[in-house]
């Protein structure tokens, strides 16, 4: 369906219908009989370049949770938070449940002290241990009381897992001659399974241990950013760049070795009618590729084919040995490929993409979307989002039809597409990422302002500007409460272009004079209250 058509078609039933109509179990607590024919109720803002968070009217905000913070009795919130999910402990009662948060990764300048540029393998044991506890997520016990979202902070629930936390792989194999490995880091988007489990995405991994490059049957190390092999030197780099799996009552946590190993931003289940699953993941790297896994059993996130796209024939090609005679030439096993799977899907003819970022299902028209930040390398500033057509209804099939579905440009006024989310009515919400070196310059941002949030009207097919965030930082991990009127939102490395702790480009959130905190934000108010009518 393109733009048009899928504006008449919400004129003709009216968007909650239609939801209504993909999502019986939804209910009529969602239904309405406002036709869409009215205004979208949010007017957008313009571009902002303030170190505040600028909200459209009939918005507001609140911090809930913030870096260092203390989360229960010997934890304290990580770095950089990004994906956020809320799961509701109980079906029947959705104002109270566990947040999971990424913590994606870290900056020296703030967590340890250490000044970027010197020799990485230099920092002491101490300044070593300060970063691996600022990676990994939080576990958050949070409920909502005289309307207001607030940590539990007595709760069994809330902890902590980092670049220490043992992780066992679900997978036949060791991998680098282990079963369980130490730690996850770089966890950038994720994704939420049919069984109320977290996925989160371990993205730039090369940034701790390093990475190999693989040439005549030997590997040679590449050096990290943050010089931690030389504290751990047994952690290998194959140990990360995986899609992990979080129990979020128990925080227990398996790597996902079946969806392969690359800088993953995301993880998008869908369960098809039969019980396999579906898992959508991108590799958010220059030219590098998108991903679908199709599980050979309900339920399984082990058994299955992973599959690579080439959007140029719209094929998902196979990367399974024992089907690819050119993987077979090439690699000794299937686990072989799925730890060097950016040269395997190079090598079936994949597609080079633009940086594939998140990837959400349209909970109305079934489509999957997908981020394309941007490649400017190839002149890509602006990014897009793709759009994917299954020719299967139930995306397990190997053919489809893709397009761009929204450009980055000052047209309709977004650069470089992240995050994205859909409320319950279906309404399509997603986030910029244009870098804090380039923002509010001279050249192709500078008449952006900061990064913000954006939330598609399909009434008039425009892109409405909902937030700004503060200078430097970026807004991640968009996810709506159950009813629609709670937007949590990770607001991610406010001042990053900080040169030292002297010269501050932010003091968000607590102003005056204090460092700059990534921190998670909830907004509500009653423009949200209009929408969910
Ligand atoms: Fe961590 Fe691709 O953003
Ligand atoms: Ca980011
Ligand atoms: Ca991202
Ligand atoms: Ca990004």
């Amino acid at each position: 369906m393109n733009s048009q058509d899928r504006r008449s078609f919400l004129q003709f039933l009216g968007r909650a219908g239609i939801l209504a109509a993909a999502h019986p179990l939804l209910g009529n607590s969602l239904m309405s009989e406002d036709p869409i024919d009215k205004e979208f109720p949010i007017q957008g803002i313009q571009p902002q370049k303030q170190d505040e968070i600028i909200l459209a009217q009939g918005l507001e905000y609140k911090v809930l949770v913030k870096w260092d913070d203390p989360i229960s009795e010997k934890d304290r919130f990580g770095y950089n938070n990004d994906y956020l999910a809320y799961i509701p402990l109980d079906e029947k009662n959705s104002n109270e449940g566990l947040l999971w948060v990424n913590h994606e990764y870290l900056d020296t300048l703030f967590v340890s002290q250490y000044p970027r540029k010197a020799d990485p393998k230099l920092k002491s044991a101490d300044q070593f241990e300060k970063e691996m506890y600022a990676v990994g997520g939080s576990i958050l016990h949070i409920k909502k009381k005289n309307e207001q979202w607030e940590l539990v902070k007595d709760s069994i629930y809330n902890r902590r897992i980092t670049g220490r936390t043992k992780i066992t792989l679900l997978w036949d194999e060791p991998i680098a001659g282990k079963k369980e490995v130490m730690g996850t880091f770089g966890n950038c988007a994720g994704g939420v399974t049919p069984w109320g489990t977290i996925l989160t995405c371990e993205e730039n991994y090369q940034d701790y241990y390093g990475d190999y490059i693989y040439e005549n049957g030997s590997k040679k190390h590449m050096a990290s950013d943050f010089g931690w092999e030389a504290h751990l030197p047994d952690n290998s780099p194959e140990h990360y760049g995986w899609v992990v799996e979080v129990d979020l009552k128990t925080g227990k946590a398996h790597k996902l070795i079946a969806l392969g190993r690359c800088a993953h931003e995301c993880a998008k289940v869908h369960q098809a009618k039969d019980g396999r699953l579906v898992v959508y993941t991108g590799d958010d790297k220059n030219d590098e590729f998108i991903y679908k896994f199709i599980s050979s059993k309900p339920g399984s996130l082990q058994e299955g084919t992973l599959y690579v796209a080439n959007t140029e024939q719209g094929k998902w090609l196979s990367l399974d040995y024992k089907e690819q005679e050119i993987l077979q030439k090439h690699f000794s096993s299937q686990t072989e490929v799925l730890i060097r799977v950016r040269e395997a899907a190079k090598l079936v003819g994949a597609t080079p993409q633009n940086r594939p970022e998140d990837i959400e299902i349209d909970p109305i028209t079934g489509n999957v979307l997908i981020t394309l930040t941007n490649n400017t390398p190839k002149g890509d500033y602006h990014g897009a989002i793709l759009k994917i057509v299954e020719d299967h209804k139930d995306k397990l099939g190997l053919s489809f039809s893709s397009e761009i579905f929204l450009a980055g440009g000052t047209e309709l006024g977004f650069a470089c597409p992240d995050n994205m989310a859909f409320d319950p009515k279906g309404n399509l919400w997603f986030t910029s990422d244009m870098s804090g070196s380039m923002m509010n310059k001279p050249g192709p941002y500078q008449s952006f302002g900061n990064n913000g949030l954006f939330v598609f009207n399909p009434i008039k097919s425009e892109v409405i500007q909902v937030a700004s965030a503060p200078m430097d930082a970026e807004f991640t991990g968009p996810y709506f409460s159950p009813d629609g009127k709670s937007l949590f939102l990770s607001v991610q490395h406010p001042g990053e272009t900080s040169k030292s702790l002297e010269d501050l480009k932010s003091h968000w959130p607590d102003g005056g004079t204090a460092i700059p905190r990534s921190s998670v934000v909830v907004i509500s108010g009653p423009a949200f209250e209009s929408l969910m009518k």
